[in-house]
């Protein structure tokens, strides 16, 4: 099974850091293929731990290969300081490749973040403002800077031009801002090139080599399925596709090529920032869950809102993504909890929904639907098989396998690297 493609199936932070961390030690190469430093990937290794960004997680794994493919968006400075901070570590990151056709994050790109959300006032999508929702702005607008431009001075000087001349008019005239010179971007830009060059090239090529060769491919994505761009809670997304499709277009490597989509997702549910959330908890159990499962952003530190489990939003992303297998993770945080809801369907406006309603107001107006099932009070941090954990804790996990589309294939239960039970191979 050489391809595999993991991805959050909620609303991101589900432990994708930690699954594959946990699959890496039998992978050759690991591919972020989506997002740029908005994500933020927490691995606990010992007594270490790492917080990822840009780089995929499996880079902390001695001889898997790490790649940053083309759908990724890239803050070379952010790339670099993070490349350091693990180097000073002792993390081997000489091997890291980075696609020619990669779009980079520049100055402009975070102010017009930072002042679009201002400007929005109450309708702020609460975007971790790191630039990424203009970057892909500009890809798609055809105005955008490539990795490769980096490496011919005049183009890279007449695209920055291009890019600016538009923006400028908005940043003064709208927003009251200090328009950006072309020197300031194109110079700060080319001080990265010297030193990003031995990485560059053209990862597409190299990925579907080494599938040919028989190496096994993780394709880790960054954000999740319900904050994908098309079929996310739109507005309120992040402005790449987070789900499987995204690793095919994100990568250059062909989805029949795919043999294994790794769908990650919570024993509960959370969210960062703003937008539509059923299960949404602003009682006791919430601060339970925030506090219980340490739920505050790896990337902007934000407190996390937290819910219960959603079984529309796990079938919508078990047949979005073509989930072969599911992690769930952090089942250890609900221990304790006398009666555990699980939302099964929605009411909306007194409309039995099983599944995800089309529209966004009836996704707004969907007041969830639960069914209780018993807790357990054993602490369980320290199972490692299935049949260990208590019976009412495999019941639990029981019934989200039979409402959530996909067999449950781990369980994680604790951050540590080894505090997971593995039903079923997530690689062979
Ligand atoms: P990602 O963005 O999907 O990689 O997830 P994050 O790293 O942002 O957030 C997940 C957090 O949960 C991290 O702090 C992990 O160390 C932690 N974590 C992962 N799996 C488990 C688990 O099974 N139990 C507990 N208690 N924590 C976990
Ligand atoms: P990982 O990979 C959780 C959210 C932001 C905001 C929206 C748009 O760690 O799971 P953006 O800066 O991307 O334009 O913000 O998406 N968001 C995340 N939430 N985990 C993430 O990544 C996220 N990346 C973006 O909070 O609501
Ligand atoms: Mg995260």
């Amino acid at each position: 099974m050489p391809a595999i493609v993991l991805i959050g199936a909620q609303w991101g932070d589900e432990g994708k850091g930690k699954a594959t961390d946990l699959l890496s030690d039998r992978i050759d190469y690991v591919v972020k293929f989506n997002g740029g430093n908005n994500a933020g990937h927490t691995v606990v290794i010992g007594s270490e731990k790492y917080a990822l960004h840009l780089l995929p997680s499996g880079i902390l794994t001695d001889g898997v290969i790490p790649v940053i493919s083309n759908g990724v968006v890239i803050d070379l400075a952010v790339l670099f300081e993070e490349l350091d901070a693990l180097d000073a570590r002792g993390v081997d990151v000489s091997r890291l490749l980075v696609s020619a056709n990669a779009h980079v994050i520049t100055t402009y790109h975070r102010t017009i973040d930072k002042v679009t959300e201002r400007f929005l006032g109450k309708r702020q999508i609460g975007t971790t403002g790191r630039g990424i929702g203009p970057a892909y702005a500009d890809k798609i607008n055809r105005v955008g800077i490539r990795i490769q431009d980096l490496f011919d001075e005049n183009i890279l000087r007449q695209k920055v031009e291009g890019a600016l001349e538009q923006k400028n008019q908005i940043l003064a005239k709208i927003y009251n801002r200090r328009a950006i010179t072309v020197d300031e971007v194109a110079d700060e830009l080319l001080s990265f090139a010297d030193r990003l060059k031995p990485m560059v090239s053209d990862t597409s090529l190299e990925l579907n080599n080494a599938l040919d060769a028989g190496k096994t491919v993780l394709f880790e994505g960054g954000q999740a399925t319900m904050l994908d761009v098309d079929h996310g809670t739109y507005p309120f997304v992040t402005s790449s596709n987070a789900t499987s499709g995204g690793a095919a277009t994100g990568s250059g490597v062909a989805p029949n090529r795919f043999d294994r989509v790794i769908g990650v997702i919570k024993a509960y549910t959370t969210r960062v920032g703003a937008g539509p959330f059923p299960t949404e908890l602003f009682d006791e159990w919430g601060e339970f869950l925030t506090e219980k499962g340490a739920e505050f952003g790896t990337t902007t530190g934000r407190v996390r809102r937290c819910g219960w489990y959603d079984a529309p939003i796990a079938r919508y992303a078990s047949r979005i993504n073509g989930v072969t297998d599911f992690v769930l993770t952090k089942l250890d945080v609900l221990t304790g909890i006398e009666s555990i809801p699980v939302c099964v369907a929605y009411d909306v406006d007194g409309t039995r929904m099983d599944e995800m309603p089309v529209s966004q107001t009836d996704f707004h107006h969907a007041v969830p639907i639960y069914e209780n099932f018993p807790g357990w009070t054993e602490d369980i941090t320290g199972v490692r098989t299935f049949g260990d954990l208590p019976k009412n804790a495999r019941d639990y996990v029981i019934a989200l396998e039979e409402m959530s589309g996909s067999r449950i294939s781990a369980i994680g239960v604790g951050p540590a690297r080894d505090a997971i039970v593995v039903r079923h191979d997530l690689v062979g």
